[in-house]
């Protein structure tokens, strides 16, 4: 019987395609217990990088999506009722520090205030998690890493990081992959071929350019990925491309109409 068979296969490593020596940096980052973050835009392959890089290193991912309500206690834990008993929960940044995983929180200068206070003694060199409610202090395992991770393009000039805050991080700048590794990603990732990926790339180069002007971000690879599965499944190139890379981008007609035009240009 194969080891898979019986159940003791290595988890599988999720797809990444490397632009640069990121998994190199995240490597070092964490042999030397240094938190890192990660900044770029919508659907560049943060959160899919990350992922890959836990599985590589055989760690468990925590992973929580910052909003505008999340409490600190919504990630170190607090004490729930059950049946009767009050009994305390961890968190997720909590049973990542215990158990020696990686915490990955996303968008986290969405996060409240009270959010970057409990941040702080974890990402120097004290490396502590207090839990005030339990009267626990915690010393981070060598394999706890803290990862953090946002989009500049959306910063909010109220809510940005503070330098105190940001100074504790080594940090990633991620752009979408250049052209010629994005149709390899997009091709793995759909199933259509490479060539077929190519000129779809070009087109989001193409509207790319036009972020500011008219559009608030270029379109991501992850729509790059949508549009080439619409159209590995059948789909017209032409009805994929508007669903994938020009209706997620506007609800302005007239911007719609020249996203459409740059389609046409761009694609002959
Ligand atoms: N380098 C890459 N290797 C493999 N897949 C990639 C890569 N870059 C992007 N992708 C593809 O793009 C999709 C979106 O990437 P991901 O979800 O990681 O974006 P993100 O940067 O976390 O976006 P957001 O800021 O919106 O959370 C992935 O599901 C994957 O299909
Ligand atoms: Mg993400």
């Amino acid at each position: 019987m194969s080891a898979a068979a019986i159940g003791t296969a290595e988890p599988a490593v999720p797809y990444y395609a490397p632009t640069g020596d990121e998994c190199a940096l995240f490597e070092q980052a964490f042999r030397h217990r240094l938190p890192l973050l990660l900044k770029g835009p919508t659907g560049c392959g943060k959160t899919r990088f990350v992922a890959h890089m836990a599985a590589r290193l055989g760690r468990p991912l925590f992973t929580v999506a910052c909003h505008d309500d999340l409490t600190a206690a919504d990630l170190t834990g607090r004490y729930l009722l059950q049946g009767g008993d009050t009994v305390w929960t961890d968190g997720p940044l909590t049973r990542a520090v215990r158990g020696g995983g990686i915490c990955y929180l996303d968008e986290v200068v969405e996060a409240r205030k009270d959010v970057t206070v409990v941040l702080h003694p974890l990402t120097d060199d004290r490396r502590v998690l207090p839990l005030e409610r339990t009267g626990e202090l915690l010393h981070a395992p060598p394999e706890f890493m803290l990862v953090v991770s946002y989009n500049p393009g959306y910063q909010n000039v109220l809510k940005g990081l503070k330098p105190s805050t940001r100074q504790r991080f080594l940090a990633l700048d991620f752009g979408f992959p250049p052209p010629e590794a994005e149709a390899t990603i997009v091709a793995a990732e759909s199933g259509l071929p490479r060539d077929r990926c190519v000129p779809l790339v070009r087109l989001a180069g193409a509207l790319r350019e036009l972020k500011g002007q008219d559009l608030e971000e270029g379109v991501s690879t992850r729509l790059l990925v949508y549009c080439a599965t619409l159209i590995a499944a059948g789909m017209k190139p032409e009805r994929a491309i508007r669903a994938a890379m020009v209706e997620p981008l506007t609800d302005e007609p007239e911007v719609r109409q020249a996203l459409l035009r740059v389609a046409e240009i761009t694609l002959g």
